[in-house]
């Protein structure tokens, strides 16, 4: 329903057909919290775009600054990092030392002059698969008005 709402909102923007930009946004999510909030949102028929390609990682700990520039270096438009609650890691503290790399990544963005809100980093149970959708809907508005990634070739 939500995206329905969001194409209506376009198409009332005055927005020919098939000129909005359509990111592509490359979600690391974590197997036990967000991954399952994922396919929970399947289950629920919670919709979200389908602009998101979903990689899922044992933990957000295991992901390194490197995943991240590569990703936006292939190509990617938006990153999200989706893990476990703060406190809920399966791994102890795997979202804490992802959060960490995220904000470092951030800066490193920054300085080469790609805006920072391209990565962001969101924590939800297994259980929130709304949370988890909204959060896709809401990076997605995100990069639409930032526009394509400017390392793209
Ligand atoms: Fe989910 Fe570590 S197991 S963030």
């Amino acid at each position: 329903m939500q995206i329905k709402d969001e194409i209506d909102k376009q198409e009332k923007s005055g927005e020919p057909a098939g000129t909005v930009f359509e990111p592509k946004i490359v979600a690391f999510c974590c197997h036990y919290c967000a991954y399952a909030a994922a396919d929970l949102a399947g289950s629920m028929r919670i919709q979200y775009p389908a602009n998101v390609r979903i990689i899922r990682t044992p933990c957000t700990g295991r992901l390194e600054v490197g995943y991240f520039l590569k990703a936006f270096e292939n190509g990617a438009d938006g990153v999200l990092v989706a893990g476990c609650l703060e406190g809920g890691c399966h791994f102890q503290e795997g979202n804490l030392l992802a959060k960490k790399r995220v904000n470092y990544t951030r800066k490193l963005l920054e300085e080469i002059g790609v805006e920072e809100d391209r990565l962001r980093m969101v924590n939800v149970s297994a259980a929130e698969a709304r949370p988890l959708a909204d959060n896709i809907i809401d990076m997605v508005k995100t990069i639409r008005k930032l526009g394509p990634n400017p390392l793209k070739g």
